[in-house]
């Protein structure tokens, strides 16, 4: 919770996003039946899942528009620099190759290491598709927040590719049922 402050001290839309991550991961786990204990891992790895950002400076941080080729290179170090900065406290070991790992696509082209399909841990594929949907579900400066059913529709159309199929259909189920209230009513 104390890097999860410092983050909220640079930027506090991390922070919230990191919450959210948070919640959705744990949810998502619950559903594809890991133990408490994995779960507790995954959970955590969520939450500091954006530490490194930490080490961006403002002018990526806090830019209000998308960013440059040259301004998203130096974004992609950012779960390099979580897993240095959070490497002292050796309780997190498990969290740290989550953390390393949560930018990598199902297909192989995301980063650091383009690692695919299985040999992505599963904890890291999992917090793939919680950060992504909080991301769609959040307003960004340059556009709206997606629905849920456009947010359900990114993740049929990136099911295999970004997000691990499996996964995908269980956040899909997931999100099925968080009918807006309006509409449960009825
Ligand atoms: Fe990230």
């Amino acid at each position: 919770m104390a890097m999860v402050a410092a983050v909220e001290a640079r930027d506090p839309y991390t922070e919230q996003h990191s919450i959210h991550v948070a919640t959705y991961a744990e949810e998502l786990a619950r559903r594809a039946g890991f133990s408490t204990s994995q779960i507790e891992i995954i959970t955590l790895a969520a939450l500091l899942h954006d530490v490194g950002k930490i080490a961006l400076p403002d002018s990526i941080l806090k830019k209000p528009g998308p960013l440059t080729t040259e301004e998203f290179e130096h974004v992609k170090l950012h779960p390099q620099f979580g897993v240095s900065i959070l490497k002292p406290l050796e309780f997190l070991d498990e969290e740290l190759t989550l953390i390393l790992h949560h930018h990598e696509w199902f297909n192989g082209s995301g980063y650091p290491s383009g690692l695919a399909g299985r040999a992505i841990p599963i904890g890291a594929r999992l917090v793939q598709v919680a950060d992504c949907i909080d991301a769609m579900l959040s307003p960004r400066s340059y556009r709206h927040a997606r629905t849920i059913p456009e947010t359900i529709l990114e993740l049929q159309r990136c099911r295999g590719t970004q997000f691990d199929p499996n996964l995908a259909v269980l956040a899909i189920e997931w999100l099925r049922e968080q009918r807006p209230v309006d509409e449960a009513a009825h």
